[in-house]
């Protein structure tokens, strides 16, 4: 396919990689989730999820893309033509779409955070909870932050592959890991962290039961952007000598030491002041961390100010690049499949999906009351993306590669045609074969009998 646009550098590959996969919910979900199941005990588990599960799928995806060089549902139709495959690539931008539509709301309230942040507004002390409550049922501010958010990654998606994502990724990246040592350093310091560090050091494995390994997987599929078509349209913008192991082994270890950072961050902080609940679920960062920050630093508020803006900060960064290949996945379709112009289809994709978007927003506000199957619109949406056709996805991506794909082209693709060695490609063939789809199958039932 002509005029599609590629990346330009190694460098850039793996900056955008990597901006895909470390996103929301390596700073807010993972630490959450490590509070929760034990400490240390989940993220050693979690890690050998990423090991023997993340990397394989991640290299299955590359294949599948840069081998057919097209959107993920095109690569579907042109390595297996008229089967059901091609169903698969139709779930990946459905699902990337229907992410992106509640992803955008919750990256519009770091964004709003972030402004709070910036005039002086998280210094005060206040009853949070109600202060976030208030803001996340509002019918029109969340839109609004989330509208603008939408922007900025609009005009990034529209600029191209490599003046827009790459370009930007090779910005926001590098910044990003410089705020995460910051933030890392100063928690550090704070009086009292060592307990929150002990926490996370020592394990505790009675906490670690059979469904908080398979959350570990979930998790782990979440934050590497896993079976959604995102990697696999990346990958359609490699070039022939980039090598996919290596980038997804990097990728990998990019996206847990920043999820393990962000815990680095999160605990000794939280535990540095009495009183308040580690495993504060999703508030964690909305509720708990504000008071933190003015707890923590009561002595000295403008270390609060500079801790509190970089955070948020963060945050954002996180959120922009994870949506930046989201959007990517539906727009590279929309351009692709029904011949409009990037920028037009990039509108298409922003428009529709915050018009989504909002029936999510308001479903923490007006429509609360308004549940299907007992869940509200947003947790609707995130059971059906990341609870079912996500483990489904990573299932038939895992099937596709090890069982339908010629083995001869696997092997082509993964050693660029033979000149770069992999020893352990049969290795490979029988985590995907059989661990994979074993994994995915029981994620996928625990889910729906034990929700
Ligand atoms: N990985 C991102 C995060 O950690 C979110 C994300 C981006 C994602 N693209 C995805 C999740 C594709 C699932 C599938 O926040």
């Amino acid at each position: 396919m002509k005029d599609r646009g590629s990346f330009g550098s190694k460098f850039g590959v793996i900056l955008a990689s990597a901006g895909s996969a470390v996103g929301l919910g390596n700073v807010w979900r993972f630490p959450t989730e490590v509070g929760n199941n034990g400490g240390a005990a989940f993220i050693i588990i979690y890690i050998l999820c990423v090991v023997f599960v993340g990397v394989p799928v991640m290299v299955s995806e590359f294949v599948i893309g840069r081998h057919t060089h097209a959107n993920t549902i095109s690569a579907y139709s042109q390595l297996a033509p008229g089967t059901w495959w091609r169903l698969q690539g139709v779930s990946g931008v459905f699902v990337a779409f229907l992410i992106l539509s509640y992803y955008i709301i919750i990256s519009g309230w770091t964004f709003f955070y972030l402004t709070e942040s910036a005039i002086n507004s998280l210094s005060v002390s206040r009853d949070y909870s109600a202060y976030f409550n208030d803001f996340v049922s509002n019918p029109w501010e969340p839109v609004i932050y989330a509208a603008i958010v939408m922007l900025m990654v609009h005009v990034i998606i529209a600029r191209g592959v490599q003046s827009g994502i790459e370009a930007f990724s090779k910005i926001f990246m590098p910044l990003l890991l410089v705020i995460i040592i910051v933030l890392v350093g100063c928690s550090f310091n704070m009086p009292g962290s060592s307990e929150g560090l002990r926490f996370l050091l020592q394990p505790d494995f009675s906490k670690v039961t059979p469904s908080v390994v398979l959350s570990a997987m979930g998790q782990a599929f979440f934050s590497l952007s896993l079976a959604m078509g995102c990697l696999c349209t990346y990958a359609s913008y490699f070039g022939p000598d980039t090598k996919l192991v290596k980038t997804a082994v990097s990728v990998s270890v990019i996206d847990t030491c920043v999820a393990v950072l962000s815990g680095f961050i999160i605990f000794p902080a939280v535990f540095s002041v009495q009183g308040v609940e580690v495993n504060a679920g999703p508030g964690l960062v909305f509720i708990t961390l504000p008071n933190v920050f003015i707890m923590a630093f009561h002595n000295v508020p403008v270390l609060g100010y500079i801790f509190s803006g970089l955070f948020y900060m963060l945050l954002l960064l996180a959120a922009v690049t994870s949506a930046m290949s989201l959007h990517e996945s539906v727009t590279a379709y929309v351009h692709e499949v029904v011949h409009v112009s990037r920028r037009t289809a990039s509108s298409i994709v922003s428009i529709s999906c915050m018009l989504l978007g909002v029936t999510c927003s308001l479903s923490f506000g007006l429509w609360s009351d308004f549940t299907i199957f007992d869940m509200t619109i947003f947790d609707l949406f995130d059971f059906v993306a990341s609870k079912i056709l996500m483990p489904i996805g990573g299932l038939v991506i895992c099937l596709f590669v090890g069982w339908y794909l010629d083995k001869k082209l696997v092997h082509d693709e993964i050693t660029n045609q033979g000149t770069v060695p992999f020893r352990f490609f049969q290795s490979f063939i029988f985590l995907i074969r059989y661990v994979v789809p074993v994994a995915m199958t029981l994620i996928f039932v625990n889910e729906l009998l034990f929700r």
